[in-house]
């Protein structure tokens, strides 16, 4: 999976983590901080499969996911997402789009086709990625490494108080079995699994805010020459 190597031509911060662990939050907070860019890699895969929907595609062809996936024409501008020209910011964040989401993601060919894509988000002064392989895969040099993790439990309620502030309630058992089926299936599958690599701090936020987990990331960015 990983075409060629890769020098990285200023530093990245690699978040890896499972669904609902706070990564969007924390990532977005530690790249406004620092000045950096900032990758959100999972809406890759959330517009992978929203476009594959929107194009009649079945979501269990690969070749023809993939072929959306390469050619997927899509702006990333403040908070808003265009695919096509029109604005699906909201469109991608539903729970089933965060389910065809992790099925698409579990294929291959999909994630070779945006792996060049997402190492292009890379820019100076520095990008922060958050995803489940940017360390691993993806920025496999970045300079600091980070998993990010809670409790299924306080991932269930946040998600849940996610749910419920957009209008949208839901019962918490119907959460937690959601987040363990996309647990599953992002750990287990094949290809780029969600993994805590050895070279990776972890971070459990499970106790902390997210303002905290952003302060522990910062603290373990000054210490490196990259950031002095
Ligand atoms: O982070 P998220 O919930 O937006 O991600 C949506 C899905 O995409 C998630 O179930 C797993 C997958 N994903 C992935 O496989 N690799 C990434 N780097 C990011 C997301």
């Amino acid at each position: 999976m990983n075409l060629k190597p890769l020098t990285l031509s200023c530093p990245v911060i690699a978040i890896d983590g499972p669904t609902a662990s706070g990564k969007g939050t924390v990532a977005n907070q530690v790249a406004d901080a620092l000045g950096f860019h900032y990758l959100d890699s999972g809406a890759l895969y959330r517009l992978t499969a929203l476009a594959a929907a929107r194009a009649n595609v079945a979501l269990t062809d690969e070749v023809a996911v993939a072929e959306i996936a390469r050619a997927l024409e899509t702006r990333f501008t403040g908070e808003t997402i265009l695919l096509s020209g029109n604005d699906v910011t909201h469109d991608i964040r539903t729970e089933i789009a965060g389910q065809n989401a992790s099925l698409v993601a579990a294929m291959p060919s999909v994630r070779t086709a945006l792996l060049e894509r997402q190492r292009a988000f890379v820019e100076s002064p520095g990008l922060v990625a958050d995803g489940r392989d940017m360390g691993s895969v993806v920025f496999p040099a970045a300079v600091v490494k980070v998993f990010l993790t809670a409790s299924v439990e306080a991932r269930a309620t946040r998600r849940l108080n996610q749910l419920i502030q957009k209008g949208n309630p839901a019962i918490l058992q119907d959460v937690v079995k959601e987040l363990r089926i996309r647990d599953e299936r992002d750990i287990n599958r094949p290809v780029a699994p969600l993994i805590r690599l050895a070279d990776a701090q972890l971070l459990d936020t499970t106790e902390i805010s997210a303002n905290e987990a952003v302060e522990q990331i910062l603290k373990w960015c000054k210490n490196l020459p990259a950031f002095k």
